[in-house]
C-alpha cells in the first residue's frame, strides 16, 4: 500500500538540539554554517547531494532528493544543545581540532553564539569525564522535566515551529535490557526512584518524545532502544532512530562484506583495530564504554554473512574489534582491517585495508541527514522506529521480531524506496524484465 503524498510542508524554523556539543556536533554545526554561506560543499550528505531515480530507466527521471521530498532548507535551521562543559560551540570546535584554522575562523561568529545548556549527567555512566556544567535535581524524573523546560525555552526564544533532538554525546557504559524498560509506567517509576538502569541519555529521549519531538541516537548506548520509549514514541506520534553513527571502519565493513557474501567467498576471520586520540577515544578507553561500542561493532558481520545459512563459508569466523586511545592522532583515526577470506577449493587469501579517516568529517553529514529526514518523517505522520534510516547506523534499531539489516546497499534501497512510497511513486525492484518483453 502506498502512502499518499499528504506530507505537511515545512513552515517556520526547525530547531536542532544536539545532546553533547563535542567534535561531531560542532563539526556538523560549523559545516551547515559554511555550506549555507557557500563556503564549502556538503560532501557525504544524501539530503543535499543525492538524487533518486523515479519510474522506468527509459523515463530518465532522477530529481535531487531535496527537490523530490519536502525537506527543510538549511537556511531555516536554528541550533542549540547541552554539554557537561560550558564552552561555546566555537571553543568546543577549536578544542576538537577537526576543522582547519581557516574554516574555524570563518565559522567563529556563528559558533560563538551557540552556548550549551546544563547537562543531565552522571559520571557513573561515562567514567572518564567529570562534568562542571551539570544540572541538579531531586531525582532522574526531575532532571527529565528540567530538560523539557530547556526545550520549551529554546523553542520560544528562537521561535521554532518544529524541533529535533539528536544524541551526539559520549558513549555511556554498557546496559542490558531491564524490567524497568518494559512499559512507560515502569520507566517513569524507575526515573522517580533513581534506578541505576536509567542512564542520562534516556532522560533526554524521554523528555523529547513526550513533547512530540523526534529523537535520534548517534552513540551505541541503549537510550531510546527500549520498549517503554518506543511505545511512548508511538503514543506521541514521534519518529525515533538509532544507534551509533555508521562512519569509518564499520561503514567499510558493511560495504565489503556484502560483496564477499554475494560472490560466496568464504571467510575465516576479520581483525579490526583502530587508533584514535579524540575525546571519544578517551571515553572508549574505559572498558565499560568500550563494551557498548564493541557490541555495536561486532553484530554487523553476523547479520550480513548469515553463518547459519552458510556454515561452510562463514561458520567459523574470528571477528575481533579493538580501539586504542592514542592522543597524537586526535580526530584523524586510523582503522586497520585484516580480512582472511578463501576461494574456490578453499584456497586462502588476505585483504588489508588501512583507512586513514576523519571521524567527525564522516559523522557530520549523517547528523544533518538524520535531522532532516526525522523532521520529514514527523510531518509525514510516521511514528516509532524508522528502520529506513538504518543506512546511517552501525547497530540499527528494528522491531523486536526482526533482525537488523546491515548491508549498506539494501539499506540504501530501503531508504530510497521509502521516499518513493512517501511521495506515491512506484517502488523500484530492479527486475527490469519489461525492457526485454
Ligand atoms: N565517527 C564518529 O565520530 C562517530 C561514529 C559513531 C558514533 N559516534 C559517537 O558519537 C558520540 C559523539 O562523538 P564525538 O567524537 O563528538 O565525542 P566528543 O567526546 O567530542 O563529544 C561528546 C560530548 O558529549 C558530552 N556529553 C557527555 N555526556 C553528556 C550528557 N549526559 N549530556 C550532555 N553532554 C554530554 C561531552 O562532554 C562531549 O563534549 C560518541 O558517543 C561517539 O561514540 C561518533
Amino acid at each position: 500500500m502506498r502512502k499518499s503524498a499528504g506530507i505537511a510542508l515545512p513552515k517556520g524554523k526547525l530547531g536542532v538540539l544536539t545532546v553533547g556539543m563535542g567534535a561531531v556536533a560542532t563539526t556538523f554545526m560549523a559545516g551547515v554554517d559554511l555550506v549555507r554561506r557557500k563556503k564549502a560543499h556538503p560532501v557525504g550528505s544524501l539530503t543535499q547531494l543525492g538524487t533518486i531515480r523515479l519510474g522506468k530507466r527509459t523515463e530518465a527521471r532522477a530529481p535531487a532528493i531535496k527537490d523530490f521530498v519536502p525537506l527543510e532548507k538549511l537556511e531555516n535551521i536554528v541550533f542549540g544543545g547541552w554539554d557537561i562543559f560550558p564552552a561555546s560551540a566555537y571553543e568546543a570546535a577549536k578544542n576538537a581540532a577537526v576543522l582547519s584554522s581557516e574554516h574555524l575562523a570563518e565559522a567563529k561568529p556563528f559558533l560563538s553564539k551557540i552556548r550549551p545548556m546544563k547537562a543531565a549527567f552522571d559520571q557513573n555512566y561515562v567514567k572518564k569525564l567529570t562534568g562542571t556544567h551539570v544540572k541538579k535535581g531531586r531525582n532522574k524524573y526531575d532532571l527529565a522535566m528540567q530538560i523539557r523546560d530547556d526545550i520549551h525555552k529554546f523553542q520560544k526564544k528562537n521561535k521554532v515551529s518544529r524541533t529535533v533532538v539528536i544524541w551526539c554525546g559520549s558513549t555511556e557504559i554498557f546496559l542490558k535490557q531491564h524490567a524497568v524498560y518494559e512499559t512507560p509506567e515502569k520507566f517513569v517509576a524507575a526515573m522517580k526512584e533513581n534506578h541505576p538502569a536509567i542512564a542520562p541519555s534516556m532522560l533526554y529521549a524521554y523528555a523529547a518524545i513526550t513533547m512530540g519531538i523526534p529523537f535520534a541516537n548517534g552513540a551505541p548506548n541503549l537510550t531510546v532502544d527500549v520498549p517503554a520509549l518506543t511505545e511512548l514514541a508511538k503514543q506521541h506520534g514521534v519518529p525515533i532512530c538509532g544507534k551509533d553513527f555508521k562512519t569509518g571502519q564499520t561503514l567499510l565493513k558493511t560495504i565489503l562484506a556484502p560483496g564477499f557474501k554475494a560472490r560466496l567467498l568464504g571467510m575465516n576471520g576479520w581483525f579490526s583495530t583502530n587508533i584514535l586520540g579524540n575525546r571519544d577515544g578517551e571515553v572508549l578507553d574505559d572498558p565499560e564504554s568500550f563494551k557498548t561500542k564493541e557490541e555495536s561493532k561486532l553484530g554487523v558481520l553476523e547479520y550480513i554473512l548469515q553463518p547459519k545459512l552458510y556454515p561452510d563459508l562463514y561458520g567459523h569466523i574470528h571477528h575481533k574489534v579493538r580501539i586504542n586511545y592514542y592522543p597524537p592522532r586526535g580526530d584523524n583515526k586510523e582503522g586497520w582491517d585484516n580480512i582472511d577470506i578463501f576461494g574456490w577449493l578453499g584456497y586462502p587469501m588476505q585483504i588489508k585495508v588501512d583507512f586513514l579517516c576523519r571521524d567527525s568529517i564522516l559523522a557530520a553529514p549523517i547528523v544533518l541527514d538524520l535531522v532532516l529526514f526525522l523532521d520529514l518523517a514527523k510531518r509525514a505522520g510516521m511514528r516509532g522506529i524508522q528502520e529506513w534510516l538504518s543506512f546511517y547506523f552501525k547497530s540499527p534499531m528494528c522491531a523486536p521480531e526482526l533482525y537488523p539489516e546491515h548491508d549498506l546497499f539494501i539499506q540504501s534501497m530501503k531508504l530510497k524506496n521509502t521516499l518513493r512510497w512517501m511521495m506515491g511513486e512506484d517502488l523500484i525492484t530492479h527486475l527490469g524484465q519489461e525492457y526485454y518483453d
